[in-house]
């Protein structure tokens, strides 16, 4: 019989919230550096990119983990009840305590392409491709979703009807798809939630979302609504990457953690690079392709760690102007 990660978390819990471009296996590793959360969730993977032939070989990219990573979930979203099954038992062997189903994002490709909060409106659907899930594998399944589509007093027959499934763990971001993240998460609701999960399916464990800022604050929120058992935080990491410890980091240990993260970067980078060298006819251009691509996205992290302290601004619009690692470690070097 499995383990069930869900059973032997401490009480409360804490989660790195799932989050595209950002949570992928390098800034796992640095979070876990910095100090970890009790569970992370990996980025979502497209089911039918997984099923088909073209997409496997990305998706699979997405799934890959790090040894400071477990135990992880491994999250997925899309809306064909058979690529559910197949990813799920796909998942199952590639070191995973969980599987999550993504039925809160509001994108509007991923809702376009009837997944993410679509799902919303969809419930059957959402409830068929939760059991195809469900039926396709021995991991824990749970699912991560919002309050509703347009009004808050949806929760009522969503959530029911997600908790009448009995998923392992339900995360419930605390707005609706309509709200985005522009008000503030909905915590007066959270004592309707709580009882809605006692009377429908107390076994599910409970997580809320939104707005969490570090331990401290999700501590806080753990003494005035006992009744939830974890708490996701997404956006608190970019203002404290600490944010999972009670630590308040010097502005050295911040540059630690991004030469970390170039280092880990560069190291994933010349892996990639390698593997391109063996496998295609012409890897100069694709090699040129990979290089340039990859690197733009990096400089998302660097207002993470180069923050609040003098002459933080000038180092960052100095780095925003690099175009290699090479000539972004000069800089912080000098
Ligand atoms: C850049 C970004 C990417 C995100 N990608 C995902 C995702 O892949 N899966 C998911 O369930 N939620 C995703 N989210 C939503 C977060 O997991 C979380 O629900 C949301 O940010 C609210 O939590 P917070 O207020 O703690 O940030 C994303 C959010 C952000 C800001």
């Amino acid at each position: 019989m499995q383990m069930n990660i869900w059973q032997e978390l401490p009480q409360p819990f804490l989660i790195l919230a799932p989050m595209e471009g950002v949570t992928d296996i390098i800034f796992r590793q640095v979070i876990a550096h910095a100090g970890r959360p009790d569970l992370f969730f990996t980025e979502f993977t497209n089911v039918s990119s997984y099923a088909s032939d073209k997409g496997r070989a990305n998706a699979l990219e997405r799934f890959e983990i790090a040894s400071t990573d477990a135990p992880i979930i491994a999250q997925i979203w899309g809306k064909n009840p058979e690529h559910f099954a197949k990813c799920a038992k796909a998942l199952e062997s590639l070191g995973f305590s969980g599987i999550d189903l993504n039925f809160g994002c509001p994108d509007k490709h991923v809702n376009k392409a009837g997944g993410g909060a679509a799902m919303i409106k969809t419930p059957d659907l959402a409830i068929e491709c939760f059991e195809n899930a469900v039926k396709s594998t021995n991991l824990p399944v749970s699912i991560k979703t919002r309050l509703g589509w347009s009004d808050t007093n949806e929760y009522r027959t969503w959530l029911t009807t997600l908790l009448e499934q009995h998923p392992a763990a339900l995360t419930v971001h605390l707005r609706t798809k309509k709200e985005m993240s522009k008000v503030p998460a909905h915590y007066e609701l959270i004592p309707e939630i709580a009882k809605l999960r006692i009377s429908i399916s107390p076994k599910t464990k409970l997580i809320i979302n939104g707005d969490i800022r570090d331990r401290a604050h999700a501590l806080e929120l753990h003494v005035k609504y006992p009744g939830i058992d974890g708490f996701m935080i997404g956006r608190g990491v970019f203002a404290n990457p600490y944010c999972f410890t009670n630590h308040t980091p010097t502005q050295e240990e911040l540059m630690e953690l991004l030469k970390i993260h170039l280092a880990l970067y560069d190291e994933r980078i010349s892996q990639a690079l390698r593997n391109l060298s063996e496998s295609r006819h012409d890897p100069v251009s694709e090699k040129l392709r990979l290089m340039r691509s990859s690197y733009e996205p990096l400089k998302h992290f660097f207002k993470i760690y180069i923050n609040n302290f003098p002459g933080a601004k000038e180092l960052r619009a100095k780095l925003m102007e690099t175009h290699s690692i090479k000539q972004a470690r000069d800089i912080i070097e000098s």
